[in-house]
């Protein structure tokens, strides 16, 4: 494949940069014209943030799967490896699927959707584990115009259930179970079990990955494997694409806030696949015949853009695996390195750090030698662990990209061009094109003078629209508007905080919002506060994070019990397991305190500043508590902090 859209050195960027500021329009239509239209647009853009309103490609008409399948074998690359599947077990076989598979495949489950009722703009959630036919599930929606909404394995029955209920799911796509490490982890039977808290759905449709038993309720239930065999026996192998409005949803994907459940951030077709494409390209710098391994789940909007969409629109070879990082052993991910030959490894500072804590034997005699290039995203990477990565990994020789984005986003943001522009431990550098970053202050004012250490810090709000930028919140549009575009007027809202060099090099440091990232998932504190009241005996919540080793941060919860707590370890551990149910275990809290009261102001306001200096241990210095309706509270909470 050739890119027209690929920049190949430092002046080049420049240049495409200050074109997409100053002609946005003619940059980005110059870039989409090398996807496949049905119909190209009448207008590039048509945008305003008050509202909000962001339209990319009006009226253009596309099948973003054609884009990502068909083109490929049209223009003689259906042998190509599209995905390259490694599964939890090393002794299992591993798969390949061409693109021509990958289509035939694709083609197969659409008319299997098809005869299950769904139509276009319907959605459908899709619950499995890391197997290639989440991916055919995905393209499959995406043929016939259904909207996906994939919701990460690890999630509990209720978070399913809201996620059903919301998006008014009446279709959902599931397995028996999914291989993770040692461990064989149900799905069908928390589908089941989500139909207690929300309406039940027309159908199910059940891959069979382990083999285990399973409830199928007649009518409603059906096999993937007997459903595909009907459609390979009618002969109806070819299903042609639903011609679909740039605009159109394309899917929802559920993530957390600072208030309330999580919602339902929506990506259209045109310019998420144009984004999705053109970050992946440029910021990898993708060539013909390389293996992209990206080790992020698809449930989480990383794995949508960078083991799917990005790069089978690009045409490349995507490595999916199956299981975690340290299973059999701590040298897994380098196994797999060697076994496939990966060019491009992309992870988490997460991964990185656990498998640092294993120190040098897993690495010891591996082979890194294929690997052209490194990634990292979702949090903040601390200078120790890139290190690690750049001298261990990478052999002190090849480049890390740090990409900074966001579920919101759609694609990579802020982020270097692997050796194209420099890379600098924990710096995600400069703005894509078409990415207009500015930081503001508390009052909305632009940040026009550096500080002490010769930076400029704010708020990272972004001016204008990028191709990849949200388009609502599913059912609320309202919701979007409040969350992302009224805290600073005209600007769309990150939520995080970031400072800025002289030369315009930007390093993100973490959410200035309720929301946490943990291990690189996001997680508001209000949803945890919600899931820890629901244990009967707890009264009241507050939950901070604290900087964690390996998650980069942890849960620190202060709850206040109706009873006198006798037994500390049963009620951390019930109220553990009621967060599991509400949420997933994802969102265990890694510390409970029993306390008698919260540290709040008169108006009722709690004052987190104060928790999260305590859970941060800086027990000297917790700042000002005058204004506290009790004062005397915070030398309790500090006394018996957790350690
Ligand atoms: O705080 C930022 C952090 O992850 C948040 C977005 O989380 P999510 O929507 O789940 O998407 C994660 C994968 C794109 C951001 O608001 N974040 C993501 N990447 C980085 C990062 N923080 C610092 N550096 C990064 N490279």
């Amino acid at each position: 494949m050739f890119y027209p859209y690929l920049i190949q050195s430092e002046d080049e960027y420049r240049r495409h940069y200050r074109q997409s500021v100053e002609d946005p329009e003619g940059f980005w239509s110059g870039v989409a014209s090398h996807f496949h239209w049905r119909k190209k647009w009448d207008q590039v853009l048509n945008w305003n943030f008050e509202e909000p309103r962001v339209e990319w490609f009006v009226n253009g008409k596309l099948n973003i799967t054609e884009n990502c399948l068909d083109r490929h074998i049209k223009e003689g690359n259906g042998d190509v490896p599209a995905l390259i599947w490694e599964p939890n077990d090393p002794k299992e076989p591993h798969r390949v699927l061409t693109y021509r598979d990958l289509l035939q495949q694709v083609n197969l489950f659409a008319e299997v959707l098809r005869i299950q009722g769904v139509r276009k703009g319907d959605r459908i959630c899709i619950y499995m584990g890391m197997i290639p036919e989440l991916a055919v599930a995905i393209l499959a929606a995406a043929r016939i115009g259904a909207v996906h909404s994939v919701i990460f394995g690890g999630f509990s029955a209720q978070s399913i259930a809201d996620r059903v209920d919301d998006a008014g799911a009446e279709y959902i796509v599931t397995c028996d179970g999914a291989h993770r490490g040692s461990k064989e982890i149900p799905l069908k039977p928390v589908i089941d079990e989500a139909f207690a808290h929300c309406r039940e759905v027309k159908k199910v449709i059940v891959f069979q990955r382990t083999g285990a038993e399973v409830f199928m309720k007649p009518g409603r239930d059906v096999w993937w494997h007997d459903e595909m065999r009907k459609v390979e026996y009618s002969g109806q192998m070819q299903v042609d694409a639903e011609e679909m409005d740039a605009e159109d949803m394309l899917f929802i994907l559920y993530t957390s806030g600072s208030t309330g459940k999580p919602k339902g951030v929506v990506h259209t077709c045109g310019g998420y696949m144009v984004w999705a494409a053109y970050t992946f390209v440029n910021v990898f710098q993708y060539q013909s015949g390389e293996i992209h391994f990206c080790t992020a789940d698809i449930g989480w909007i990383t794995g949508h853009s960078y083991i799917l969409y990005g790069p089978l629109c690009a045409g490349a070879s995507s490595l999916m695996y199956e299981g975690v990082p340290t299973w059999p052993d701590a040298g897994r991910l380098w196994d797999i390195v060697k076994k496939h030959k990966v060019n491009i490894l992309y992870t988490a500072p997460t991964a990185i750090r656990s498998l640092m804590s294993f120190g040098l034997e897993p690495i010891k005699d591996k082979d890194f030698s294929s690997l052209r290039m490194l990634g990292s995203v979702g949090e903040p990477i601390n200078e120790e662990a890139w290190r690690w990565f750049y001298e261990n990994i990478g052999q002190s020789n090849i480049p890390i990209v740090d990409t900074w984005w966001q579920t919101e986003t759609g694609g990579i943001m802020i982020s270097n061009l692997a050796g194209v522009t420099p890379h600098r431990p924990g710096w995600a550098t400069l703005p894509l094109p078409g990415v207009q970053p500015v930081l503001l202050d508390d009052h909305g004012r632009e940040v026009l003078s550096k500080d002490e250490d010769g930076l400029y810090k704010g708020n990272l709000c972004i001016k204008a629209p990028w191709p990849g930028i949200l388009r609502t919140t599913y059912g609320d549009h309202e919701r979007c508007r409040l969350n992302y575009f009224e805290r600073f007027a005209g600007m769309y809202f990150t939520g995080d905080g970031a400072m800025r060099d002289e030369h315009g090099n930007f390093r993100i440091t973490g959410r200035v919002d309720d929301v946490l990232n943990v291990s690189g998932h996001r997680i508001g504190t209000a949803e945890l506060e919600n899931a820890i009241n629901m244990h009967h005996a707890v009264v009241e919540s507050a939950v901070v994070g604290y900087p964690h080793d390996v998650k980069g941060q942890g849960i620190y919860a202060y709850v206040i019990c109706a009873d006198v707590v006798e037994d500390h370890h049963a009620r951390r551990q019930e109220i553990s397991v009621t967060v599991s149910k509400m949420i997933g275990s994802i969102a265990r809290p890694d510390k409970i305190q029993f306390v008698q009261g919260l540290p709040k102001t008169r108006s009722g306001k709690i004052m987190r500043r104060i928790l999260r200096k305590i859970a941060e241990g800086e027990t000297d210095n917790v700042g000002d508590t005058t204004t506290l309706l009790d004062p005397l509270i915070v030398e309790e909470i500090r006394l018996n902090r957790i350690f």
